[in-house]
């Protein structure tokens, strides 16, 4: 962890009240983002990785869902700590959020130039002339072209990846300090996929904020990602940068996601390697939670492990990292 973070998140716990009894989406979970920093939340589908972005942002589902347990610093504020009308000035201004699909966050009525001016007056009290004028220098400068016409459109007139620009251009309206984008290109065809990627990377070097971008694809975040945090099943069970990640990963599910992983731009993904699901949350296991979708477990998978110091920055939850690192390669199946 970064000595200075600009988002620290430490022992996150949600619990989920169902009718069947409560479990644990969201296990302990900790990580940080500094400043102008890309971190990459990474996992398949049901690991936690949404319920831990809204939960930053207090947006789970409540009920069912519950924050039980941890902190969710942004520089020294506790955001679980802050009340109603406190978190509500943190959302959407020094943090704000992008979802993969931009048409259940835009607003059908109102053409994207007022929705992001109405933003604007919320959080910066400009008045109506200026906030539009601003909203349009926002279009502009996620790269819509004829900004100040496109202004006047409503989402409907838009394609997928021109509607997910104007959702990050109402993100950055307020210049925050951590922008969340959970999965923001899961629905854009690789094309537009790799141009969101670019425009992201570009406000970042831009603006210096903190980004954490969820996705369920490694490819997506290697390229602009700086750290990888993996989590599964509600769990983080390996953080290191980048290039630890890549060259030498040590949980053997890092592995079979590295084994997955389609070519950026690929047209047809190969077949997932990992065979199995991710258990539910209700799902007891005994120790590892990964243990039975392992080719590496051995008896003692079933004490759970700790997260474990791998090298400087790198930490797996795997007793057995030493050998995952030295094989280096989910195993074949023929
Ligand atoms: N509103 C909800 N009601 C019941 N279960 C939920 C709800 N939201 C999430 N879950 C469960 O919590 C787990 C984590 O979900 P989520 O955070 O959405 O995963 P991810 O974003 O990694 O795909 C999943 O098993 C999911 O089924
Ligand atoms: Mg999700």
């Amino acid at each position: 962890m970064s000595d200075s973070p600009l988002l620290r998140v430490s022992n996150l716990t949600v619990a989920l009240h169902l009718e069947g009894g409560t479990s644990l989406p969201v296990r302990d979970v900790s990580f940080d983002v500094g400043a102008s920093e890309t971190v990459g939340l990474v996992g398949e589908s049901g690991c936690g990785k949404s319920m831990t972005a809204l939960s930053i942002l207090r947006l789970i589902p409540k009920p069912p869902a519950e924050i039980v347990a941890g902190s969710v610093n942004l520089s020294d504020v506790d955001l679980l700590k802050l009340d109603s009308n406190g978190i509500r000035r943190v959302r959407g201004n020094r943090v704000a959020m992008i979802f993969q699909e931009p048409m259940t966050s835009l607003n059908p009525v109102y053409s994207c130039g007022e929705q992001i001016a109405e933003v604007l007056r919320l959080h910066s009290g400009l008045d109506r002339r200026r906030a539009w004028a601003r909203a349009v220098e926002m279009l502009d400068r996620v790269q819509i072209p004829n900004a100040a016409e496109r202004a006047r459109e409503y989402p409907h007139q838009l394609s997928g990846g021109m509607r997910q620009r104007v959702m990050i251009a109402m993100a950055i309206a307020c210049n925050p300090e951590v922008l969340i984008a959970d999965e923001p290109t899961t629905a854009l065809d690789v094309t537009i996929q790799r141009e969101i990627l670019a425009l992201l990377d570009e406000l970042q070097a831009q603006l210096g904020m903190g980004i954490l971008h969820i996705t369920h694809d490694l490819a997506v975040v290697s390229e602009s990602a700086h750290r990888i945090v993996v989590m599964y099943a509600g769990q983080v069970v390996e953080e290191a940068s980048v290039d630890q990640l890549f060259s030498a990963a040590a949980h053997p599910y890092s592995l079979g996601l590295l084994a997955s992983r389609p070519e950026l731009g690929a047209r047809r993904s190969r077949l997932p390697v990992i065979e199995g699901r991710v258990p539910e949350p209700s799902q007891e296991v005994e120790g590892c939670r990964f243990r039975e979708r392992c080719p590496f477990a051995v008896d003692r998978c079933t004490e759970e492990p700790p997260l474990l110091e791998v090298s400087n920055g790198h930490r797996a939850r795997c007793w057995e990292f030493e050998r995952v690192q030295r094989e280096g390669e989910w195993p074949r199946v023929q």
